[in-house]
């Protein structure tokens, strides 16, 4: 099997690092992603935040993307997983084996407008339950805000996403902020990011 490589993760790892620096502080000890893809986020972000334990999570079909990675190149120290995190919507819960109760930082890239949003919103409620108090949570992706796309090249990404699968879409920021205040999580920021992309940072009170 051929190592999966996304152009778009080489494209954007350097930037959202930057704006991880700005969220990561030196007294927290666990970081989790949720939806790894390929995993070449977890092997850039991880060295560079040596003192958190850094946790790799996907639904269990991407797990061997992780795995074939970390047995081709030396897998960073503190990089652990694959663990499971999927948003069963037949079940209509999160299944997962994460090995904390509770993280101090939780980074989903691109993960919102890939599942159905009844997945979303279970996948936001987890994250949420998950955050520990003062704990952050970092979405990046595409949103709209105000029901307005960011670019028009977003506006046909949604349709395309829609054709694929209607369940599929950009996902409204409003709809977001709104699942995620009612679990008690506040915004911080809006990021802008290149491409028509955003980082939504909301942290725990
Ligand atoms: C477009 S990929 C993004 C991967 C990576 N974060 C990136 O930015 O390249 C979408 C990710 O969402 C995950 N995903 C989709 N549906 C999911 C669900 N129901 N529960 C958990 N993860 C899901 C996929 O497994 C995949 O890792």
């Amino acid at each position: 099997m051929e190592l999966p490589h996304s152009p778009a993760c080489d494209r954007n790892k350097e930037v959202i690092a930057a704006a991880l620096k700005e969220w990561v502080t030196e007294d927290m000890k666990s970081f989790l992603e949720v939806g790894f893809g390929t995993g070449q986020h977890a092997y850039h972000f991880a060295p560079l935040f040596p003192h958190l334990t850094y946790h790799a999570a996907d639904q269990e079909s991407y797990h061997p993307i992780l795995n074939l990675r970390m047995n081709t190149i030396e897998k960073p120290s503190n990089l652990e997983g694959p663990f499971l995190f999927y948003g069963n919507q037949e079940k209509d819960e999160i299944e997962h084996n994460l090995p904390l109760e509770s993280y101090d930082l939780i980074f989903s890239a691109n993960t919102l407008h890939i599942m159905s949003w009844h997945e979303g919103l279970l996948t936001l409620g987890k994250m949420a339950s998950l955050l520990d108090s003062g704990g952050v949570l970092l979405l990046y992706g595409p949103f709209t805000f105000e029901g307005n796309f960011t670019s028009d090249s977003n506006a046909l990404f949604d349709q395309s996403l829609k054709g694929r699968d209607p369940r599929m879409g950009i996902r409204p920021y409003e709809k977001v902020r709104e699942k995620l205040q009612s679990h008690g999580l506040d915004e911080k920021k809006i990021l802008t990011m290149p491409a028509n992309n955003n980082i939504l940072a909301f942290q725990k009170t």
